[in-house]
């Protein structure tokens, strides 16, 4: 590997300098009702095409379990794993003179058992280049969330989907449907807002139920994956909108590489159909 600042595909003539990502930053775009990009990326390598294509948020997310270390579900992720790959995606950022805001997902037990422990975990990631975590579940997550929040750590929420309880939800599932099931998720995302959740994930929730709780958040920035177009921004778990992953791609994915020369130029396209809204669209939608 040569040993350029300018990751693969990307031009190293004429480097133009950019701002690090920042939640004033986030929260400007938003007001501007400019959509915010979010991919998931585990390398250093990566991270910097990620930036370099334009990706302002990327999540070291513990799909890592099951695209990296060839795990069934997330489960088995632990929190010296989550370190490591944290580790190396802002390693490469700064190598590469990257922007973009990380985030690190706590992994499955590292936050359940206390405030406290959460916290450990928390500063561990943190400590190992992360500018915000992310943990998954509404209700019990809330103190949670406000306690790590008030000690100074961004804290991105996750419901609908979330894998980590794939077993207790009995599959990966649409969630939120039906009056009770919108209720529920409603409620818990608003607290989640009152907790000072900067972000939330609305993994395959019904698209008039994400964009009615974007509307109604508008202190925490909704980030869809399979939830339609009226969320806030956008996440896909890379190797998926490159079309490599292990299993069968989950249908509101778009390949982006079809068409596309580069890995740069598929995230590039991918960041230009979430601003220019083409992406998702409704022929991939997830809840029906
Ligand atoms: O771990 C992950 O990649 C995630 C995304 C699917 C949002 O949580």
């Amino acid at each position: 590997m040569s040993d350029t600042t300018a990751p693969y595909g990307a031009s190293a003539a004429t480097p133009t300098p950019r701002k690090p990502v920042s939640l004033p930053r986030l929260n400007d775009m938003r007001s501007r009702g400019e959509k915010i990009t979010m991919l998931t990326a585990y390398d250093a390598t990566f991270a910097a095409v990620a930036d370099a294509a334009g990706v302002e948020c990327i999540l070291v997310g513990d799909s890592l379990g099951m695209v990296c270390q060839g795990l069934s579900s997330t489960v088995g992720v632990t929190l010296d794993t989550m370190r490591y790959h944290v580790d190396s995606v802002a390693r490469g950022l700064r190598r590469a003179q990257g922007t973009a805001w990380i985030i690190g997902d706590l992994p499955f037990g590292s936050y359940q058992e206390s405030r406290e422990q959460a916290l450990r975990s928390a500063t561990v990631l943190m400590q190992a280049g992360a500018h915000m975590v992310k943990l998954e579940g509404g209700g019990w997550t809330t103190e949670t969330v406000r306690f790590l929040v008030e000690r100074g750590i961004p804290v991105c929420a996750h419901l609908g989907l979330t894998p980590q309880t794939v077993h207790a939800l009995g599959g990966y599932r649409v969630q939120g449907r039906g009056d009770a099931g919108a209720a529920q998720l409603r409620q818990e995302a608003l607290a989640l807002q009152d907790a000072g959740a900067a972000m939330l994930v609305l993994e395959m929730v019904p698209e008039p139920l994400s964009t009615a709780l974007t509307q109604d958040m508008p202190r925490c920035h909704t980030i869809g994956i399979g939830a339609g177009n009226g969320t806030a921004g956008q996440v896909l778990v890379m190797h998926d909108m490159l079309g490599v992953n292990l299993g069968k791609n989950p249908k509101f994915v778009r390949n982006f590489m079809q068409g596309q020369g580069s890995v740069h130029a598929a995230i590039s396209a991918y960041v230009a159909a979430v601003k220019d809204g083409s992406f998702p669209d409704n022929a991939l939608h997830a809840w029906s």
